[in-house]
C-alpha cells in the first residue's frame, strides 16, 4: 500500500518542481483509492485512454457537484453563464462542439488556423525584438504569456487595444481550476474573484457579440454568433460560454508549453542546437514535449454515472475519478525509455491533449504557435542559458509551468 496522501503529494507545492518521482509511485497502484470520499486515481496510460472514451465518464458539472465536489460547484464556476461544452455531456457537448468547429476548422474553415502563421510569426517577431538590448529576459512575462493571448484574441476578433484587460480576468478564472485552491481560508474569496471575473469578461464578450450579430466580419466569434448549419444556432448564451472557454483553455495550457518547452530545450542544449539549423524539428520537439512536459497534468473534472470495472477494482456509480496525463505518459508498458525526453522517439501518441470525445479542441492552433515560437527563440537568442534551474513554479497543480523562467543571453540574431 502507497503513503496514504497521494493525492495530497499531488498537489503539494514542494512536488510541483519535479513531480514525476510520485506519478512513479502512484504508478504502482493504478487504481488508487485513499479516501472514502475522495477520488480514485488512475495513472496507467492504457487505463486512462479507455476512460476517456468510455461514456459511462460523464464531464457533466452537475454530476460532479452532486459527487460532492463542492469546490468545482457548476454555479460556482460558471458565474451565471450556462456551462461550457467542456463540462457537458452527449449529446449537447457534441452539439455545441460541431457548431464551434463549424468556425474553427475544416470542413467550412480549413485555413482559420494555417492562415494566422504570418500573423503569428509577426507577434513573435515583436515581442523577441522587443527584448531590445537586454541581456536577460523573464519569458514568461516578456513572451510566453503576451503570445497567445494576442492570438487567441486576434482569431475571436478582440480589439488589440483591449487585449490587456483579458490578463487580468483570465488569471483568476485560471486559478479556480486548481484543484488546491478554493479549499483553504481564502476559499470564499477566490472563488468569488473567479465568479466576478468570468461575469466581467462575459459582459465584455455580450456586447462584442452583438456587434458581430450585427456586422459580421472574417473572425471567430461573428462565425459563431452568425453560424445557421444542421445543428441550428448557438445562442447568446452559449456563444459567450464558448468563447469564454476558447480564452480560457487556450491561454495558460499554451504558455506553459511554450515555457515548459525552453526549460526542457536548455536543459537538452542538443536539441537547442538542431532545432536553431532545422525548425522542421519543431514538429516532434512540440509533440515530445506534450508527452515529457505536459502543461495539463491531471483531468480532475469525471464523475462515473455507472459502476467501472479497472483492473479488477470495482469503481462505484457517482464516484469521482482523476485521471493522472502526465503520469500515464511516462508509463514504461506504454513507452520505452520514459523518463527520457527523445524528439526523436518513433511513436509519441501522448495524453497531452487528452483523448476521445473531449480531446483538445484547440490543439491545431496550439501545437503551431509552439512550434513557431519555440524554432524562432531557438534561432534568435545568442547563447541562451537558464538563470535559475529549477526556476519558481505556479501554484496550480493542473496547469503545471513556472511563474518566471530567466533566461541569459549574449544577444539577439
Ligand atoms: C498546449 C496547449 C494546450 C493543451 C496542453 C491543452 C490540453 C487540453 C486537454 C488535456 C483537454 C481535455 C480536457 C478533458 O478531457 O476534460 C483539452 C480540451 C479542450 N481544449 Fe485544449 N489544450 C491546449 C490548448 C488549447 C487551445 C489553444 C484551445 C483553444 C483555442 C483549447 C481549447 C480546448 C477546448 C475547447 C477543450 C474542450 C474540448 C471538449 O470538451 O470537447 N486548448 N485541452
Amino acid at each position: 500500500m502507497p503513503h496514504a496522501s497521494m493525492m495530497r503529494q499531488i498537489t503539494d507545492f514542494a512536488n510541483r518542481a519535479n513531480p514525476y518521482p510520485v506519478y512513479e509511485e502512484l504508478r504502482r497502484t493504478p487504481v488508487l483509492h485513499e479516501e472514502e470520499d475522495g477520488p480514485y486515481l488512475i495513472s496507467s496510460y492504457y487505463d486512462i485512454k479507455a476512460l476517456l472514451h468510455d461514456p459511462r465518464i460523464s464531464s457533466d458539472a452537475a454530476n460532479l457537484a452532486a459527487a460532492g465536489d463542492d469546490a468545482l460547484d457548476q454555479t460556482e464556476e460558471t458565474g451565471g453563464l450556462p456551462p461550457s461544452f467542456l463540462r457537458l455531456d452527449p449529446p449537447e457537448h457534441d452539439r455545441l462542439r460541431r457548431i464551434a468547429n463549424g468556425a474553427f476548422g475544416p470542413p467550412h474553415r480549413p485555413r482559420r488556423i494555417e492562415s494566422m502563421r504570418g500573423q503569428m510569426r509577426d507577434i513573435v517577431t515583436e515581442l523577441i525584438d522587443g527584448f531590445g538590448d537586454a541581456r536577460q529576459i523573464d519569458l514568461v512575462d516578456q513572451f510566453a504569456y503576451p503570445f497567445p493571448v494576442t492570438v487567441i484574441c486576434r482569431l475571436l476578433g478582440v480589439p488589440r487595444e483591449d487585449e490587456p484587460k483579458f490578463r487580468t480576468w483570465v488569471d483568476p478564472l485560471v486559478a479556480s481550476l486548481d484543484p488546491d485552491t478554493g479549499r483553504g481560508a481564502d476559499d470564499t474569496d477566490h472563488r468569488k474573484t473567479a465568479r466576478e471575473a468570468r461575469m466581467q469578461l462575459g459582459m465584455y464578450l455580450a456586447e462584442l457579440v452583438e456587434e458581430r450579430a450585427r456586422e459580421p466580419r472574417d473572425d471567430m466569434l461573428s462565425d459563431l454568433v452568425n453560424s445557421r448549419g444542421p445543428d441550428g444556432a448557438m445562442t447568446m448564451m452559449e456563444v459567450l460560454s464558448t468563447s469564454v472557454l476558447l480564452l480560457i483553455a487556450g491561454h495558460e495550457t499554451t504558455v506553459n508549453l511554450i515555457t515548459n518547452g525552453m526549460l526542457t530545450l536548455l536543459r537538452h542544449p542538443e536539441y537547442l542546437r538542431r532545432l536553431r539549423e532545422d525548425p522542421g524539428l519543431s514538429v516532434n520537439i512540440v509533440e515530445e514535449l506534450l508527452r515529457y512536459e505536459p502543461p495539463v497534468q491531471l483531468v480532475p473534472q469525471r464523475t462515473c454515472i455507472g459502476d467501472i470495472e479497472v483492473r479488477g477494482v470495482t469503481i462505484p456509480k457517482g464516484s469521482r475519478i482523476w485521471l493522472v496525463l502526465a503520469a500515464g505518459n511516462r508509463d514504461p508498458e506504454r513507452f520505452e525509455d520514459p523518463e527520457r525526453f527523445d524528439p526523436d522517439r518513433g511513436d509519441i501518441q501522448h495524453l497531452g491533449f487528452g483523448s476521445g470525445i473531449h480531446s483538445c479542441f484547440g490543439a491545431p492552433l496550439a501545437r503551431l504557435e509552439t512550434q513557431i515560437a519555440l524554432s524562432e527563440l531557438a534561432r534568435r537568442l545568442e547563447s541562451p542559458r537558464l538563470v535559475e534551474d529549477p526556476p519558481p513554479y505556479r501554484q496550480n497543480a493542473v496547469l503545471r509551468g513556472p511563474r518566471h523562467l530567466g533566461i541569459a543571453f549574449e544577444g539577439l540574431r
